[in-house]
């Protein structure tokens, strides 16, 4: 029997690259290849790209000039190490890489991955592959689904694809031409995948899409389903303790989501919901098609319907044409909001976006300065909200043990990390915690329950901001 090949993937960007990585991972089993940690050992290594900001597309070259001098070591070894580029510079800039990458062996868009068997052995007999193109077909009809051991290995929290690509054209951003347009798969296959992650222990669900609350499956009934219709089925499948979604939209908040929202224990009452701006004058150039009184209603329907409902969002600083005074409106929405969580970055110019041709008026320092400005108040915020659970007894679904021997961490129904002492066994458990501290941005908590014991003393190493993975 031949020895297996190793895959290396590194993922940049969102969730659902996240996501795609393990899609990929679970195609490329089919064909022999296990999972290495390294990329230097690696046969095939997939980078999965994001092109959202300049910084983000710019890693992969430096990443690929790394690669390179790994493929040539690899080579004086007499190994052969492939090198795939995936994700949405790939989608961008494929022909590019090509180009300018001859280290680059397969180049592969977020549409084509049901092709990578075929794009390795067409790379191998004719030196170089690259797919981009939209194909006809749906890949999620023909990716493989996760195997038991698979899924039992990524632990307790999975994502789920509902939806893929967006229509909105926002004036700054490259989704609607790295992922194509609005697709969502059919209600039937989402409730086979969750079944079989629950059946193997994943008791947390996200579902994801560029834009999740625009979804429109197919139900069994044959009419096209929303999103909240979708939860409500998904919230019957036995083990699923928790659902979430993510990103949404302000445009597309149905009435079913914020009845889902006041009717399931199991839809987590935090939703991240991005704004981008206060300024209605700078929400109209972003083309978001709302206005900022728009979403403060949007924000007020989700708090009927759920009172403890906390919120995130995104903010883009130095957007062309952002004067002082429109960014105080942001600043303003911010305070009349109060948000638990919330990412923001500076502008910046993509390639091919209608906002690349506005004429740039925010100099540098400014947007530095505007964005310290931000983040400052966000964080005060986050920090509020935080320490308000101090001495509260909150439900916290445990994840896996932290760094510290005997400790666990789960998360909260609002996503913070909460640390207890305890045994293994609570791992995959909802257990109601009482918050005594907070350490940057992770709870410290004793178990409340009758299965609950002492705390011990030692210092607590603090999981690292969910910024830093969820800011895409
Ligand atoms: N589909 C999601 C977000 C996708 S990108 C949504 O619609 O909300 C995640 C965030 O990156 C965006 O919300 C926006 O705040 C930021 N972003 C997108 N394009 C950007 C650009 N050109 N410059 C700076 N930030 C950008
Ligand atoms: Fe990009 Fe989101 Fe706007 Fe779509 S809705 S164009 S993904 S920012
Ligand atoms: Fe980046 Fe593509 Fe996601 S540009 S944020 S990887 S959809």
């Amino acid at each position: 029997m031949k020895p297996p090949r190793k895959l290396h993937i590194k993922s940049y960007g969102c969730q659902m690259n996240v996501y795609d990585a393990q899609r990929m991972m679970d195609t490329l089993a089919g064909e022999g290849f296990v999972e290495t940690e390294s990329a230097d050992d690696a046969d095939l290594v997939i980078l999965n790209t994001c092109h959202i900001r300049e910084k983000a597309s710019e890693k992969v070259y430096s990443e690929l000039g790394r690669l390179r001098l790994a493929k040539d070591e690899a080579a004086r070894h007499g190994r052969d190490m492939r090198i795939a580029v995936a994700g949405c510079v790939a989608q961008a800039e494929g022909e590019e890489i090509i180009r300018r990458a001859p280290t680059v062996d397969v180049v592969v868009g977020p549409q084509s991955y049901h092709h990578l068997p075929e794009l390795l052995a067409r790379a191998k007999s004719e030196g170089r592959a690259l797919e981009t193109e939209f194909p006809v077909e749906d890949k999620f009809n023909f990716l493989p689904a996760p195997k038991p051991d698979a899924i039992r290995a990524r632990g307790i929290s999975a994502f789920v694809t509902v939806q893929e690509g967006c229509d909105k054209f926002c004036t700054f951003c490259v989704v609607p031409y790295t992922r194509g347009a609005e697709v969502s798969r059919p209600v039937a296959k989402i409730v086979d995948d969750v079944k079989r992650l629950a059946d193997n222990g994943v008791r947390e669900i996200t579902l994801i899409g560029q834009n999740v609350n625009a979804y429109h499956g197919e139900g069994p009934d044959g009419r096209t389903w929303p999103l909240g219709k979708l939860l409500h089925r998904l919230a019957e499948i036995d083990g699923i303790a928790r659902l979430r979604y993510s990103t949404s939209h302000p445009r597309d908040v149905e009435e079913s989501l914020i009845t889902a929202h006041r009717d399931l224990d199991a839809l987590m009452p935090f939703v991240h919901l991005p704004v981008q701006s206060g300024s209605d004058r700078i929400l109209a150039a972003m083309n978001r098609k709302h206005t900022a009184d728009d979403y403060r209603r949007v924000i007020d329907r989700f708090r009927t319907a759920r009172q403890d409902i906390a919120f995130s969002s995104d903010f883009i600083v130095g957007f062309p044409g952002e004067t002082e005074g429109e960014f105080a409106a942001t600043l303003a929405l911010v305070m009349q909001i109060g948000y638990a969580a919330g990412y923001s970055f500076k502008y910046s110019p993509r390639p091919g976006t209608p906002a690349a041709d506005m004429q740039e008026t925010v100099s540098a320092a400014e947007m530095d300065e505007r964005l310290v400005r931000l983040q400052e108040l966000i964080d005060s915020q986050q920090s509020a909200f935080n320490k308000a659970m101090i001495g509260n007894t909150v439900d916290v679904l445990f994840e896996r043990a932290a760094r510290n021997p005997g400790q666990f961490v789960g998360r909260t129904a609002h996503l913070q990390p909460a640390h207890v002492f305890a045994s293994s066994d609570i791992i995959g458990q909802v257990l109601p915690v009482r918050i005594d501290s907070l350490e940057r941005y992770s709870l410290l908590g004793e178990l409340a329950g009758p299965s609950a014991r002492p705390a011990q003393s030692l210092p607590v190493q603090p999981a690292s901001s969910s910024q830093e993975t969820l800011g895409a």
